[in-house]
This record gives C-alpha cells, sequence and structure tokens, in this order.
C-alpha cells in the first residue's frame, strides 16, 4: 500500500511542464526568494524593531522555522505535482486525511495576491528610481533632500499608478508564457549581479565612517526592547523572505525533476536569501547614521540611504540606475512566484490558458494595488487596525497568513504524511531526515504557534 504511494507519485507528471536541471530549479526558487523583502523590507522592518534581538530573532526563524518549512513545501509540491489546492486535497486523500487540506492551498493562493497587490506598488517605486538615476535626480543629495524627493514621488498617486500598472504587465507576460521560457532566463544573472553590486556598497557604506554604529544597531540585542508584537515581525519576515508559507515554493516544487535533493536545494537559498538581507542591512545602518537619518524612517528607508550614498560615489547615477534596475529584477522575479500558485490552479481548476490566468489574477492584483498605491497618498489619513490598507494587507499576509500557512504545511509534511512518503522524497531516512522531521513536528510549530498567540494576546504573561 505504502510502496503503490511512492510508486504512484513517481509517475506523476506536472501539466506545466519541469525546470531543466537542478540548477535552474535553485535559480528560480533564489528568484522568487530573494527581492524587495530583503533590500526594501529586511531594514526597514529591523529598524522599526529596533535592531540587534529583532534580528536574531529572525535569523532563529529562518534557521529553526523556515528551512524546515520549505523543505516540506517543496517535498509536498513534488509529491503532488499540481497547483498548492490540488496538490494539497490530493495528498491529504492519498494520505488518508481530508480532502479539506485544499483549503491551506487556496489560502496560499489568496495570500499571493495580496501580497503581489503591495509588492508590485513598491516595485513600481524602483522603475521611478531607475528613471530618476538616469536623469541625474540626485546628484548633490542631501538627507533630507533625498526624503523630500521620496515624499514628493509616493505622494503623487498618478506616478505611483503608472509604475505599478507597468510592473504588473511585465510580469504578467512573464508569468503567460510559462515556466521554462519566462521564468529561467530571468534569474541567472540577475542574483550574481545583485549580490556583486551589494559587495561594492558595501564596501562604500564601511569608508562612511558610521560601520560601527551600524553593525552596533544590527547585532547587539537589547532584549529589553524586544516585544512579542516585534517577534512576530521578524518571524514574519523569516517567511515573507523566504517566500514559504503560502505555496509559492510548493507550486515550484511541483516542477522539479525526481532525483533532485530536497534538503541541499533549500539550504542553498537559504544561505543565498539570509546573505543578501544582512549585507543589505550592513550597507543601509552605517548609511543611516552617517547621516543622521532615522532607522525607524519606514518604507522608504532604502530608497533614501540609497540614493544618497550612490550620489556621493565616482559614477553614482551609473551604479544607481544599475542597483535599482537589478532591484526591479529581483522584484520581478519575486512577483512571478506570488502569482503561481494562482495561475496554476486557474489552469488546471478552471481549464484556462496559461495566458487567460495570468491576465485575469493579474488584473486582479493591480485593481487591489491601488489601495496601496493610496495608502501612500489620498488615503494616508484612512487608517484602521494596523495602518493605512498598505499597514493592513502587509500584517495581515506577512504576520498571519503566512505563519498559520506554514504550520498548517509543517503540520501536514510532519504529522499528517507517513514516514514512508517524506522519506521517500527527502532521500531516504538518514540523519538529515530525522533532523527535518523533529523540526518540522515539534519546533516549528509549537514555535509558530507560540509567537503568533503571545503577539495577539491569546496566551497570557505566566509571571
Ligand atoms: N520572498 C520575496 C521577497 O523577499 C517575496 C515573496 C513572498 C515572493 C512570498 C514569493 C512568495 O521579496
Amino acid at each position: 500500500m505504502l510502496s503503490n504511494q511512492a510508486d504512484g507519485s513517481k509517475k506523476r507528471k506536472s501539466l506545466h511542464g519541469h525546470w531543466s536541471s537542478r540548477m535552474a530549479f535553485v535559480l528560480a526558487v533564489t528568484g522568487s526568494a530573494v527581492g524587495l523583502g530583503n533590500v526594501w523590507k529586511f531594514p526597514y522592518v529591523a529598524g522599526e524593531n529596533g535592531g540587534g534581538a529583532f534580528v536574531l530573532v529572525y535569523l532563529a526563524c529562518v534557521i529553526l522555522v523556515g528551512m524546515p518549512v520549505m523543505m516540506s513545501e517543496i517535498l509536498i509540491g513534488r509529491r503532488g505535482r499540481r497547483n498548492p489546492v490540488a496538490t494539497m486535497k490530493l495528498l491529504g486523500e492519498e494520505e488518508g486525511s481530508s480532502r479539506h487540506w485544499q483549503w491551506i492551498g487556496l489560502a496560499g493562493v489568496i495570500a499571493g495576491i495580496l501580497i503581489l497587490s503591495f509588492y508590485s506598488v513598491v516595485a513600481g517605486w524602483t522603475l521611478a528610481y531607475v528613471l530618476k538615476s538616469l536623469t541625474g535626480a540626485f546628484a548633490g543629495a542631501t538627507g533630507e533632500s533625498v526624503a523630500a524627493q521620496f515624499n514628493l514621488f509616493v505622494g503623487d498617486w498618478r506616478w505611483v499608478t503608472l509604475c505599478h500598472t507597468v510592473f504588473m504587465i511585465v510580469t504578467i507576460f512573464v508569468v503567460a508564457r510559462g515556466v521554462e521560457r519566462g521564468l529561467e532566463q530571468a534569474v541567472r544573472f540577475m542574483v550574481p549581479a545583485l549580490l556583486g553590486l551589494m559587495v561594492i556598497l558595501l564596501g562604500y557604506s564601511i569608508a562612511s565612517g558610521s560601520f560601527g554604529a551600524g553593525l552596533e544597531f544590527m547585532f547587539t540585542p537589547d532584549f529589553s526592547k524586544l516585544s512579542w508584537d516585534s517577534a512576530l515581525d521578524a518571524m514574519g519576515q523569516a517567511f515573507f523572505t523566504l517566500s514559504i508559507g503560502m505555496g509559492a515554493i510548493m507550486a515550484y516544487g511541483a516542477y522539479l525533476p525526481e532525483e533532485t535533493s530536497i534538503s541541499g536545494a533549500s539550504a542553498a537559498v537559504v544561505v543565498a536569501d539570509t546573505s543578501i538581507a544582512i549585507l543589505a542591512g550592513l550597507i543601509i545602518f552605517p548609511l543611516v547614521f552617517a547621516n543622521a537619518l532615522d532607522p525607524a524612517g519606514g518604507p522608504g528607508l532604502v530608497f533614501q540611504t540609497l540614493p544618497l550614498a550612490l550620489s556621493q560615489m565616482p559614477a553614482g547615477a551609473f551604479f544607481s540606475t544599475l542597483f535599482f534596475v537589478l532591484l526591479a529584477f529581483a522584484a520581478w522575479t519575486s512577483a512571478i512566484g506570488l502569482m503561481e500558485p494562482a495561475v496554476a490552479w486557474i489552469v488546471e481548476h478552471f481549464n484556462r490558458t496559461r495566458a487567460q490566468a495570468a491576465v485575469m489574477v493579474g488584473g486582479l492584483i493591480w485593481f487591489l494595488g491601488l489601495g496601496s498605491v493610496l495608502s501612500f497618498n489620498v488615503l494616508s489619513e484612512f487608517t484602521f487596525l494596523q495602518g493605512t490598507i498598505y499597514n493592513n494587507i502587509d500584517y495581515l499576509t506577512s504576520n498571519v497568513m503566512l505563519p498559520l500557512g506554514g504550520l498548517f504545511i509543517a503540520v501536514f509534511a510532519g504529522w499528517v504524511m507517513c514516514r514512508n512518503s517524506t522519506a521517500d522524497e527527502l532521500g531516504g531516512a538518514g540523519t538529515v531526515y530525522r533532523f527535518w522531521r523533529f523540526l518540522t513536528r515539534f519546533v516549528a510549530p509549537i514555535g509558530i504557534l507560540f509567537v503568533f498567540l503571545k503577539a495577539v494576546g491569546l496566551l497570557p504573561d505566566l509571571s
């Protein structure tokens, strides 16, 4: 019976094609993971939460929760070989549980749509900053002028809407072209180029004079500053930056060849993603302190510090243009991953072509994105619960939907799927497997639930 299941899954083929090689898969998942989350969101959320202690919790979440959940998503995806909704349904039934697991897949589809609605807006900012850099708008910049420029720009909803629209059109176009042709090519050169440019920027940051202050801010944990809210922000950031908890990685896993090692691929992605986030912090915080900016300055942080630094470098306009082009590319490959669960689901479930599905999903996302566009200008005073519309969508997705999605994915892979199935996908029951299973069954679910309940105030303090 169990071996039949294993054999059954081996014969399954994905409807959408397969990755041409292991490298193509690792690049695609890295492309999805590395994006605005690392360069834009990590520094600003770390800054708002006081640095050190936040970074430590974030790193702990990446290793103890992120890594096992990522492996779980890939193995579930590869075993089901369908879109996340159908895969959860199929495996739920095959493992003798329930078809209702499909709702976890559907929640992921919705999370992807919601995240991309604001992600595309910020990606639009990067497009505008490409143009600004090209035209030398940052020449002779000061701390005040870059802040004023940023506020002026996001304050004009027409520009921001235009950029958001351009970004969505390009994304829809790539997604419509399909897995192999559309996705693989974009990631091959982007991540190494971004990394290279960031190392150059790090050199500049070290020379800025406040590198020590930046290091101290990031790595000296002061736990008195860490509330459970901040811990939830850190956990949400870990999920967001690794693209886990919503089925993006599961959808990519569906196209993964049988022989590829899941643990190896996951480790490579986690290391690449975390290094780029830390590198972004190491670049940005010294610049913040050197120019007397506020580390808790919010979503504009990167858009103020980097133009400032770049404007003072030789060939600054060139490097600045290059940087924002690469960031736009990084955002683009992440956006593709955010749309993939929804698109794959619509193709399979409603029998549409990829192009039709991409246009439908993309159109909806574009419309929802207007809420985030307006959060920075016309509707900036319109606040409820967590703040603006953008603040609420961000909180709902990063701090609620992704961690809870990850919790259910871990429970599914660790408790619902039988040992044979998971060991089969993870290449046998060795040490790595036992370690994964322990983290997936106990550490990840309990950790997620604990931080989440603490932050929303449902677990009382014991003292
Ligand atoms: N990980 C991406 C980033 O950091 C965002 C993302 C989240 C992409 C979830 C896909 C799925 O920018």
